[in-house]
């Protein structure tokens, strides 16, 4: 891992350090997690977020809630109601409280740093099965962030990417600005350019544009939750981008650990999606960019069916043209 790489949390001994992802990539700040509710409000704040990051967030407050001797059932549900499309973080929860049933605090923290650990290993894992797919010399086309900020290390569909970049793979990447929180303009391209990895920043608007002109071998991109067909709920504008592709001849791969398939979700119309306020699109910070009054509708996730997806890699490999049978022969996640 780049030296440069930054992790998105931090325990310390008997709390957890969050990078406010909002102020980067202007600044480096650390907000101090010292109950479950100072987590729950850095992952519905945005200052963490990316599934598997508000997946271990949310393990990090259950080991809170347990060194503090506080109701686990009830500082359960308050971590899972932070985001509601993510089930990276139910998942988390859920795998601290299976696997932790002692009053020993200690248990629980060791338990969600080793949840920490295992995520990188994944992404590592996926990211060498994503790079083997892609040809030397390729354009690819990512969305939002999903590299070592939105993770415990490494990345989904950013570690791929940079798996791929060290075996000399990548000629350029082609990233969307990811409106309306910008985490493709303030989070990938920042960690794109750390890793000297070559790339241009594109306006979400232009992303049709770029694959006609620029032909990217793939689009690549994370996931949220994936339902039992194969559906993938990701971020907003995911879907557009798959439509493109298959209209374009242009391949899309989504990567995502296993424990990102939801197997009690019949199909992508039963994912929750997040609807955050419209003044997140009639503001830019503190800027007004709409009249006064204006209307708007802010879902930030979107689901893209499975038949738009050629690959889906996992940290158990790719599977291609991925649908229902093929995501029930893969091993769930323990959690
Ligand atoms: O709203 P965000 O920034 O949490 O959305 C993040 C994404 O949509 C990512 O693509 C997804 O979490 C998978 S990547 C780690």
């Amino acid at each position: 891992m780049a030296a440069t790489m930054l992790t998105p949390l931090r325990w310390m001994d008997d709390h957890l350090l969050v990078l406010d992802q909002r102020a980067l990539p202007a600044e480096q700040r650390w907000i101090r997690c010292d109950t479950v509710a100072d987590v729950v409000n850095v992952i519905a704040g945005m200052a963490v977020r990316g599934a598997p990051a508000i997946g271990l967030a949310g393990a990090y407050g259950m080991a809170i809630a347990a060194l503090r001797s506080e109701d686990l059932a009830d500082r359960a549900d308050m971590l899972c109601g932070a985001r509601p499309t993510a089930v990276h973080l139910a998942w988390a929860v859920q795998a601290m409280r299976s696997r932790c049933t002692g009053k020993d605090a200690q248990a629980w923290v060791q338990y969600a740093q080793q949840l920490h650990a295992e995520d990188a290993e994944l992404n590592f894992a996926m990211a060498s099965h994503g790079a083997a797919l892609i040809s030397p010399g390729s354009r690819v086309m990512t969305h939002c962030n999903t590299g070592a900020l939105a993770t415990g290390g490494w990345g989904t569909a950013l570690g791929v990417i940079r798996v791929a970049h060290g075996a000399g793979k990548i000629a350029e990447v082609l990233a969307g600005e990811t409106r309306p929180w910008l985490q493709g303009a303030r989070l990938t391209a920042w960690e794109l350019q750390q890793e000297k990895i070559p790339y241009r920043l594109l306006a979400d608007g232009a992303m049709a544009w770029a694959m006609r002109q620029l032909r990217p071998e793939w689009v690549i991109v994370g996931a949220d939750r994936i339902a039992a067909n194969g559906d993938t709920a990701n971020k907003i504008g995911t879907f557009s981008l798959a439509v493109l592709a298959r209209s374009l001849g242009v391949k899309f791969m989504v990567v995502a650990p296993d424990a990102t398939i939801d197997r009690t979700l019949e199909s992508g119309a039963d994912i929750p999606i997040e609807e955050r306020p419209g003044e997140e699109l009639t503001r830019l910070g503190a800027q007004p960019i709409a009249p006064a009054g204006a209307v708007a509708w802010n879902p930030v996730f979107d689901v893209t069916p499975a038949e738009l997806i050629d690959v889906l890699v996992t940290e158990h490999g790719a599977i291609s043209q991925p649908d229902r049978s093929q995501l029930a022969a893969v091993a769930p996640a323990a959690g």
